[in-house]
């Protein structure tokens, strides 16, 4: 059984004993999507956008993204390391209205179309899966790792220049993080960074533009 706790807005997070961490902010798992990840991206305002789940989780961001393209064309790749935690989809109850389309595609063997939303999930260290994705293919990232200090490796400046190569020019990253060694190592890899929105007693999120 994966520890579960209710965070503030009401939806669920789970404690994950190898990191040390929970998968989302106690302050509000489904506020961290909607409003860190998925908000600053602007996605109405893009046609048919590819989206970059980096580090797929429960699928939060993608739910988040998916609620707020409803009707509008989608495809988005997400990449995860840890099948136990794909498999436990099927059985979570997310507060996402597209949440059952995750569900699904879980029970379909990770990928899926419904004529609107692609998605298609892979499961394997994102050091190695961001290479097979073509340069310039993507117009958003979510790049939600567990924390720099608990999970240095997916936030170092090698995995920045990747996750550069796959943006279009003018695509976003946006982050939970404000470290200073991740915004170094994205500014190192030729991101302009901003200050995404304060959620919670926090500080700001990261929107970092190609
Ligand atoms: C903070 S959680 C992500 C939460 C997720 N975005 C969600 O909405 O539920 C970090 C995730 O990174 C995954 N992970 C850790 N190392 C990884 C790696 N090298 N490659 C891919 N995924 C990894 C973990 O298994 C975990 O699911």
């Amino acid at each position: 059984m994966t520890p579960l706790i209710i965070t503030k807005d009401g939806s669920p997070t789970f404690w994950n004993p190898t990191f040390g961490e929970y998968y989302h902010s106690i302050t509000g798992a489904k506020e961290e999507a909607m409003k860190k990840f998925v908000e600053p991206c602007e996605l109405l305002s893009r046609k048919n956008p590819v989206l970059l789940d980096v580090c797929f989780g429960w699928g939060y961001n993608t739910a988040a993204a998916l609620d707020v393209m409803a009707e509008h064309p989608v495809s988005v790749i997400g990449m995860e390391i840890d099948n136990n935690v794909l498999q436990k989809i099927p059985m979570t109850n997310a507060p996402f209205t597209s949440y059952q389309f995750i569900q699904k595609c879980v029970r379909k063997g990770y990928a899926l179309s419904n004529g609107i939303w692609n998605l298609s999930i892979v499961v394997g260290d994102v050091r190695e899966m961001i290479k097979t994705i073509a340069s310039c293919s993507v117009d958003c990232v979510f790049l939600d790792p567990f924390s720099p200090k608990r999970c240095p490796e997916l936030w170092t400046v090698n995995v920045m220049n990747e996750l550069h190569r796959v943006l279009k020019q003018g695509g976003l990253l946006t982050t939970y993080s404000c470290a200073r060694s991740v915004r170094e190592n994205l500014k190192a890899a030729g991101f302009h960074v901003k200050d995404g929105p304060c959620i919670g007693r926090r500080g700001p999120s990261t929107i970092a533009v190609r």
